[in-house]
């Protein structure tokens, strides 16, 4: 490494860094010479990222957790602060997708999703905010989905687990304003990533942002000068699909 990243010095925690869009921000942030915290799960995948970032040059700690599980969010943020003394950079990518209209749903389908793209993000913002708040400083980015933004029929659960992601993330911002900590939330289109290995009917994925372009622009939230908080970046396909 450099020692001329943009991120150099900074630890960052990602959620989902498994695969997908938390594996390229993950790749991105380390590439910035950031080191990064990988949560996740899958141990396998897990250690694939951590194997990939250390191949690059760059510094990683892989700490396998499930974020619906308050305790284990807190002792990943625990473990975090142990080995390497601060966070500065918070990525919540975890999450899940299954769609359906309401009428066909159970309320017990929607509670995977609820728990996960909702309540964990609020869980873990919430693990890394003494810290961030006693350092004066701290990016928080939550990944929202342009489903938030527009009406897609069959996603009506996901869709108010994005909304609430959104709404969190503007309140969360204004308390935390005068604490030097930002809060930001990316809101991207289609991203062709293994969420749709499993959704029949997917749009076209060649047509779909790749996971490096979101990875970019959250690399672009974390690294703008301090004084500065881009609070939402909606990113969409180029390819005719949102
Ligand atoms: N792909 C898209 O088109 C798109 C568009 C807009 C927004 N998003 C959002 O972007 C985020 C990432 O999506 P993706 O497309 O990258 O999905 P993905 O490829 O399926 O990856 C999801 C990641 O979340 C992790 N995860 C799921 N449940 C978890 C749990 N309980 N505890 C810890 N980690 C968990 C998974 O790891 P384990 O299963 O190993 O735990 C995996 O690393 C999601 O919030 C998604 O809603 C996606």
């Amino acid at each position: 490494m450099s020692g001329r990243g943009a991120l150099q010095g900074q630890v960052a925690i990602v959620t989902g860094a498994g695969r997908g869009i938390g594996h390229a921000v993950a790749m991105a942030l380390a590439r910035e010479e950031a080191t990064v915290v990988l949560a996740a799960r899958t141990r396998q995948q897990l250690a694939a990222t951590a194997a990939a970032i250390r191949e690059g040059g760059g510094l990683a700690l892989a700490i396998p957790t499930d974020v619906t599980q308050d305790a284990a969010v807190e002792a990943m943020v625990e473990q975090a602060m142990a080995e390497l003394g601060r966070v500065d950079i918070l990525v919540t990518a975890a999450g899940v997708a299954s769609f359906g209209p309401v009428t066909s749903t159970k309320p017990a389908d929607w509670d995977g999703m609820l728990a996960v793209n909702l309540r964990a993000v609020m869980v873990t913002c919430r693990a890394v905010l003494p810290i961030m708040i006693r350092q004066r400083r701290g990016t928080i980015i939550n990944v929202a989905s342009v489903a938030a933004q527009r009406p897609i029929p069959g996603a009506a659960v996901y869709t108010a687990t994005k909304a609430g992601v959104i709404g969190f993330s503007r309140v969360l911002a204004e308390e935390l304003r005068a604490e030097g900590v930002r809060v930001g939330v990316l809101v991207p289109g289609a991203v062709d990533t293994p969420l749709w290995d499993t959704i029949p009917n997917s749009p076209d994925r060649g047509r779909m942002l790749r996971p490096e372009d979101v990875a970019r622009a959250a690399v672009l939230m974390a690294a703008l000068p301090q004084g500065a908080s881009l609070e939402e970046l909606t990113l969409l396909p180029q390819g005719g699909i949102l």
